[in-house]
C-alpha cells in the first residue's frame, strides 16, 4: 500500500512516517511539505535507516504522488499554542486545510483511496474533507480520539503499575475539551478496572483530567506531540492496509449512531481496507451517551461557525454513504456481550448494536 503524508516534514508527519517505517507494512511512504528542504531532510534520515528495517520506497515528493496513493494522510497545519484550545486553532487552520483539499482534488484521487485527517481541529477538518473531496464518507477518517485513548490507557497503566498493553480503555467524542471517557468498558487483563485495588473515583477523575490535558502538557514541555501520535496513526493505517477490521475510536461522519447526525465524531469504528466499515453502537452508561451527544452538539456548533465564515465550503454538504463491506457481525443483530460492571448501577450485561454505515438510527 502506498501512503502519502501531506505535512510530512513536520513533527507529526515525520513521526508517522517513522512509525510506518518501523511497522514495515506499507510499501511506499511519500512525504509532501511546503517546506521542501525539511521534507527532503526527513526523507533522507528515514532512507538512511531503511536497510535496517524493511524494503519500502520512501520519497520526498509533491502532489504528483497523490493519484497513486492508496492512503492520503494530512498532518499539515499549525500547532496549538500552549494555552490555545484545539477549537481556537480552527480559524488559523481551516483556510490552510481547504487549500490543501483543493490541491488534493486538483491532483486527482484514486477512486478507492482512503483519506486520513490528523490536523486539528481534527473532527471539524474531517467533516470538511468529507464534504469537499467527493469521496464516499466511509473513505474519510479522522484520527479522532485514537491518540487520547492511547494516552488514557498508558496513564491508567502507569498509575496502577499494570502492563500498558493489558489496559483497555477508550475515549470517544470530540478530540478536544468535550471528549468522553468510557469507564463502563475499562478493563485490565480482561478484568473490570474499577475492581482493582487502589481504584476509586478520585483516581479515575484525576487520570481522565491528565489525559485530557496531555496534549497541552506535551506542547509545553517539548513543543508538540510526535511519538505517540505517530504510533496512533500507524494503528489506523495498518488497519486499512491489512484489512484488519479493528475497532478503533476514530472520527467519521455519523448518521444516527447514538442519535448523532451530520458531524464527524469518534465512535467505536470498524476500520478495514474500505475505510469505515461500520460504526458500532454499544450500550453504554446513560451518562456516557448523553456526554457523547453533548460532544456532538459542541462540534456541530463549531462546524456551523466555520461554514458561516466559509460560505464556499457550505455549498457542498457531506453525503453519508453506506459501507460496501458488511460489518464483521451481522447487521441489524443485537449481540449480548459482557462489559466491565458498572460503577453507577448501570453496568453489567450490555448489548452491542451494529449500526454500520448503511443506515442511521439506533437498532437493536
Ligand atoms: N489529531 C491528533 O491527535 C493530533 C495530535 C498532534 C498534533 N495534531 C495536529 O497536527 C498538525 C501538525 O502538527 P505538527 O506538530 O506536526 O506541526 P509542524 O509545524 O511540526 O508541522 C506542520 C507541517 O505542515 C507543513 N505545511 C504547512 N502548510 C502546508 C501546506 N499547505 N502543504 C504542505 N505542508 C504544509 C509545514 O511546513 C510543517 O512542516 C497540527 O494541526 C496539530 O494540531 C493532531
Amino acid at each position: 500500500m502506498k501512503v502519502s503524508i501531506i505535512g510530512g516534514g513536520g513533527l507529526v508527519g515525520s513521526c508517522a512516517a517513522f512509525a510506518l517505517q518501523c511497522g514495515g507494512v506499507v510499501s511506499q511512504i511519500d512525504l509532501i511539505d511546503l517546506n521542501a528542504d525539511l521534507c527532503r531532510g526527513q526523507t533522507l534520515d528515514l532512507l538512511h535507516g531503511a536497510s535496517l528495517v524493511a524494503d519500502q520506497r520512501i520519497r520526498a515528493t509533491g502532489y504528483e504522488a497523490i493519484p497513486e496513493s492508496d492512503l492520503i494522510m494530512v498532518t499539515a497545519g499549525l500547532r496549538r499554542k500552549p494555552d490555545e484550545s484545539r477549537l481556537d486553532l480552527i480559524n488559523r487552520n481551516v483556510e490552510l486545510f481547504l487549500n490543501i483539499l483543493g490541491q488534493i482534488k486538483a491532483a486527482g484521487v484514486k477512486k478507492e483511496a482512503i483519506v486520513l485527517v490528523v490536523s486539528n481541529p481534527v473532527d471539524v477538518l474531517t467533516y470538511l474533507a468529507t464534504a469537499q473531496l467527493g469521496l464516499p464518507s466511509r473513505q474519510v477518517i479522522g484520527l479522532g480520539t485514537q491518540l487520547d485513548s492511547a494516552r488514557f490507557r498508558s496513564l491508567i497503566a502507569e498509575a496502577l503499575t499494570l502492563p500498558a498493553t493489558q489496559v483497555t480503555a477508550t475515549i470517544l467524542g470530540e478530540h478536544g475539551d468535550s471528549m468522553v471517557p468510557i469507564w463502563s468498558a475499562a478493563q485490565a487483563g480482561g478484568m473490570p478496572l474499577d475492581k482493582f485495588p487502589g481504584w476509586n473515583a478520585n483516581t479515575a477523575d484525576a487520570l481522565f483530567k491528565r489525559t485530557k490535558g496531555s496534549g497541552a502538557e506535551v506542547i509545553k514541555l517539548k513543543g508538540g506531540a510526535g511519538f505517540a501520535v505517530g504510533l496512533s496513526i500507524r494503528d489506523v493505517v495498518h488497519a486499512v492496509a491489512l484489512d484488519q477490521k479493528r475497532i478503533l475510536p476514530v472520527s467519521s461522519l455519523v448518521n444516527g449512531t447514538y442519535e448523532m447526525r451530520d458531524v464527524c465524531i469518534s465512535v467505536p469504528t470498524v476500520v478495514g481496507r474500505g475505510g469505515v466499515e461500520a460504526q458500532l453502537e454499544i450500550e453504554l452508561w446513560a451518562k456516557e451517551v448523553s456526554a457523547l451527544q453533548q460532544s456532538a452538539r459542541v462540534l456541530r456548533e463549531t462546524i456551523d461557525q466555520v461554514l458561516k465564515k466559509n460560505p464556499a465550503a457550505a455549498k457542498t454538504p457531506p453525503k453519508f454513504e453506506p459501507a460496501k463491506a458488511a460489518a464483521p457481525t451481522a447487521q441489524n443483530r443485537t449481540v449480548k456481550v459482557t462489559m466491565g460492571s458498572g460503577g453507577n448501577g448501570n453496568g453489567g450485561s450490555s448489548r452491542v448494536t451494529i449500526s454500520g454505515q448503511s443506515n442511521g438510527g439506533r437498532r437493536g
